[in-house]
């Protein structure tokens, strides 16, 4: 699915008018446009037979971890080429831009998300580039490091991010993923680094979730 021409500008004023501002707990000072409990996410639905669930909208436990992992340890990403693999809301972007990330590669397969990514980068004076792809069949990008947040929670994508991650730690690239343990998770290919309290799904399901190096 594309956004381009009216349905493009239909999505950016959707998100600016229904999405709240609202302050993130875990990157001070920082403020995304996030679903709140009159966002009507179903009525952008209804403009749009595509759309796809909407997690753009929401900030995520693994997301999170990373954002805590980064304002603890930020020379993981400075001065370093950084991928966010499933961008979402934008919220791993912006922690690793804070962090001091040479340059931010923000990638997601939904259109919606790639517009989310880019109002709350530019809110919150963010420079990245973003891309709209399935990742999983791209080459291996020209990055240093990956960080993954919370993009297991389905078996076939768990597979095939699995196998792109695979592609690109035989490339040597450095991959962090934040998760707070979703079922399909792949537990024998992490080592876990630190683990965070965070809550998951917009602040709403209190939890633990983990950083983990993705490994052989
Ligand atoms: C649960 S959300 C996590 C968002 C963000 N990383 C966070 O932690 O808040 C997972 C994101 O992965 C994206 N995604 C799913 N499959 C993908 C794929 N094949 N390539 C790129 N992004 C994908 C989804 O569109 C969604 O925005």
């Amino acid at each position: 699915m594309d956004l381009t021409g009216a349905a493009l500008s239909e999505a950016e004023v959707y998100i600016q008018t229904h999405l709240p501002l609202t302050e993130v707990d875990d990157l001070p000072g920082a403020r995304m446009h996030l679903a709140g409990p009159r966002s009507g996410l179903s009525r952008l639905q209804r403009l749009n037979p595509h759309f796809m669930m909407p997690y753009w909208a929401h900030l995520w436990g693994g997301g999170r971890a990373l954002v805590r992992f980064l304002a603890e340890r930020p020379e993981a990403v400075a001065g370093r080429r950084v991928m966010d693999l499933g961008s979402g809301s934008g919220l791993v972007s912006i922690a690793a831009a804070r962090a001091g990330a040479a340059s931010i590669l923000a990638v997601d397969v939904d259109p919606y998300a790639v517009v989310a990514t880019r109002l709350n980068a530019a809110l919150n004076g963010v420079a990245l580039t973003i891309l709209q792809a399935d990742i999983t069949g791209e080459p291996v990008p020209g990055v240093d490091i990956i960080l993954v947040g919370d993009v297991f929670y389905e078996l076939g994508l768990a597979e095939q991010m699995t196998a792109f991650l695979d592609r690109c730690l035989e490339a040597r690239l450095e991959i962090l993923v934040g998760d707070p343990g979703r079922e399909f998770l792949p537990r024998d290919r992490l080592g876990l680094i630190s683990d965070y309290e965070v809550a998951d799904f917009g602040g709403r399901i209190p939890g633990v979730a983990g950083v983990f190096r993705f490994q052989r």
